[in-house]
């Protein structure tokens, strides 16, 4: 008999058809995003599943899902996700790395000249009927070319983002847990500082941590009060790690001079504060969204649900 598997959100029909050729195949192709009890009624009699970061694994969920034996995620980041409680139930878990840097380091890049440049904010001007003549002091921005480039936290996504930075011929600062050894430093021309010297000295901040306790808040009122305020701040990674209301008081006051974001606390749902400044660019959590790379994405996590599932070693366990 087949295994049952469970995808908790809409994929692209290849991936079914690949899972379908190994499982019985249950499918949210309708996307609403699950209550806990509605997951959970789903998976309790299925061997494996299909989850997004909209999806919260923990030990209530677990408790109920006796059959469960892999829970494969579809993002890098895997905070919806309690792996000790994973391990304690005998899940398998597995992410997405290594499929996304590239675009996510594009995207990041987007931010970065979208709220330098000012980009949205001047084409809002321009859609509203304001642009009435070519003047010289129009939304003056940052330059990027020549900046010092800080980039708080250096695994595969921030190196990827460091080396787009030469193109700009930019001084590149990071700051990391540890640091990297000195050919992947010399291969990304980056130097690396404390936390605080790279607020005090980059022209643009880029964050690019996995969200935990520990890097919960690594932004805040003190962190921002750091900063330049010519300076601007992208966060490409998770909401939380940047406490959004003294982002909020930040770019209100000219603390610093704006802020490109792709993720916010308790997203959906944005900061009212932040809707309203001119100062931020917003985007709804796209920094991966390439038509290829969601497809990976997905296919990857397909991929470890079939490993899990048949010889128990996923090429991406979280949790061994
Ligand atoms: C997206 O946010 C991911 O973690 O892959």
């Amino acid at each position: 008999m087949k295994k049952a598997v469970f995808v908790s959100r809409e994929v692209f029909t290849e991936i079914l058809d690949f899972l379908a050729n190994h499982f019985e195949v249950q499918a949210n192709q309708a996307d609403r995003v699950l209550t806990p009890e509605e997951l959970a009624e789903a998976l309790a009699d299925k061997d494996g599943a299909m989850v997004s970061l909209t999806d919260k694994i923990d030990e209530n969920l677990l408790r109920r899902c006796t059959h469960l034996k892999a829970v494969c995620n579809i993002a890098v980041g895997y905070n919806n996700i309690d792996l000790a409680a994973c391990s304690a139930h005998g899940v398998l878990a597995t992410n997405t790395p290594g499929v996304l840097d590239d675009t996510t380091a594009d995207f990041t890049w987007a931010l970065i000249l979208a709220t330098a440049r000012r980009l949205n904010e001047a084409e809002r001007y321009l859609r509203d009927g304001k642009w009435d003549k070519w003047r010289l002091k129009q939304f003056l921005g940052l330059d990027v070319h020549h900046a010092t480039l800080g980039i708080i936290g250096m695994g595969r996504i921030g190196q990827a983002v460091a080396r787009r930075a030469s193109g700009f011929e930019m001084k590149v600062l990071y700051y990391n847990q540890h640091r990297l050894p000195l050919e992947i430093e010399s291969a990304c021309r980056a130097a690396y500082v404390t936390k605080e010297e790279l607020l005090k000295n980059a022209d643009i901040v880029t964050l690019h941590v996995p969200y935990s306790p520990g890097t919960h808040h690594l932004i805040g009122a003190k962190e921002l009060s750091w900063m330049k305020t010519s300076a601007i701040l992208i966060n490409a990674s998770r909401g939380g790690v940047v406490d959004d209301n003294a982002l909020v008081e930040a770019l209100a006051n000219g603390t610093i001079a704006g802020a490109g974001l792709d993720v916010f606390e308790g997203e959906p749902s944005v900061h009212p504060g932040l809707l309203k400044l001119t100062n931020a660019v917003l985007s709804p959590h796209i920094a991966s969204s390439s038509k290829k790379t969601r497809f990976r994405m997905a296919m990857r996590a397909a991929e470890n649900l079939v490993a899990a599932l048949t010889n128990g070693n996923p090429p991406d366990l979280l949790n061994p």
